[in-house]
């Protein structure tokens, strides 16, 4: 698939690049951004029209809405550049079907998809010298928007501001990843914004991250809210359960997010005879499946970390470690995904769109 440029877009080029300055080898994960930025004010009930600049700061009033009430939400999505040199998009349809049910559930405006689509696919063209060939080498996309209109009066925004920043990534995680389940706080609950990509679901959880760091867990497998009883996602991706060849990752919910890593694995896994239930997997047979055996893997899923493997995990002040496989399923399904996003394995399911 290619993408078709409708509508128009303003261009401001950059007078000079900062690519030379980066060391594309050794890069944290979101600490450099491109050239370019593309902005889109939404205002008296309408999208103007978008530009692309060079990446800068701005200014926007203390007051904002973004400021006192968070009213924010984005979407991760990454670029990738084949051995030929043809830059590609995975599934950007989803990320903009899913960045306007954020947008509704924020009482935002939901953005077009010229805009989105459009706006993607100029702003990657213009920093496309920033997506490095390889394997592991992307470009993370960041869609954004914010409310910007102003005044602490605690009702929506009326005017808001819709971005795309781009940044060179490689592995989000390094090392080894131990998590820690869950028992007191809660990422989601029924009827709040689980399900969407909002700001406030990732800060809401920097203060339990914090105490699980501090005991030498990277990540929390988040339960459910009522119960504790039910696993649901791994920080901030979604998380699959091995137990013996079936893999099991919750139903995407209210709660939980509806990855596009996620869905992209289990579609794979389906094509390829892999056994898959989406079901709520419970914590009692977490403990049971590491004691007796039956627990095989456990694997976080995310556009950030694509797939994360989890060497063991903490519940009830006890640590389960997971046995070292050879027939890793997490890792099959990551090279599979992996192929078809850099080209080198068939899209049978059409995910990939051409810069
Ligand atoms: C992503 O995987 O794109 C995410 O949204 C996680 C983010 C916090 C880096």
């Amino acid at each position: 698939m290619t993408l078709k440029i409708t509508s128009e877009i303003d261009i401001v080029k950059a007078k000079t690049s900062k690519i030379k300055e980066v060391d594309f080898e050794n890069i944290a994960f979101g600490n450099i951004f491109t050239d370019h930025m593309l902005v889109c004010d939404f205002k008296d009930g309408a999208w103007e029209k978008p530009s692309i600049k060079p990446y800068e700061p701005f200014m926007i009033d203390p007051s904002a809405k973004v400021f006192h009430y968070g009213q924010a939400i984005f979407e991760g999505m990454k670029a990738y550049r084949d051995d030929n040199d043809q830059v590609w998009l995975f599934r950007p349809d989803q990320n903009l079907e899913r960045f306007n049910k954020s947008a509704v559930r924020m009482a935002m405006p939901e953005i077009t998809e010229d805009i989105f689509i459009d706006g993607l696919k100029a702003i990657v063209e213009l920093d496309k010298d920033w997506v490095k060939k390889g394997l592991g080498n992307t470009l993370y996309i960041r869609p954004f928007m914010i409310a910007i209109g102003s005044g602490v009066i605690a009702q929506p925004s009326t005017q808001y501001r819709f971005m795309i920043i781009l940044s060179p990534a490689r592995a989000y995680y390094s090392g080894e990843v131990k998590v820690i389940i869950a028992e007191h706080y809660s990422r989601a609950a029924n009827g709040g914004i689980g399900a969407a990509k909002a700001a406030g679901n990732y800060s809401s959880q920097f203060y339990p991250q914090k105490l699980a760091q501090e005991k030498g867990f990277q990540q929390i497998i988040w339960t459910d809210d009522a119960t504790h009883t039910k696993l649901e996602e791994a920080g901030t991706m979604n998380v699959f359960f091995r137990f013996n060849d079936t893999i099991c990752t919750a139903p995407a919910s209210e709660r939980i997010l509806d990855g596009v890593t996620r869905k992209s694995l289990i579609a794979i896994a389906k094509r390829d005879g892999i056994k898959v239930e989406e079901r709520s997997v419970l914590v009692s047979e977490l403990v049971e499946g590491a004691k007796n055996g039956s627990l095989k893997e456990i694997f976080g899923a995310g556009t950030a970390a694509v797939v994360s493997p989890i060497v063991g995990f903490q519940y009830q002040e006890h640590y389960y470690e997971l046995p070292k496989l050879e027939n890793s399923i997490a890792l099959e399904l990551k090279d599979k995904l992996t192929k078809i996003q850099y080209n080198l394995a068939e899209d049978t399911f059409g995910w990939m769109v051409k810069i």
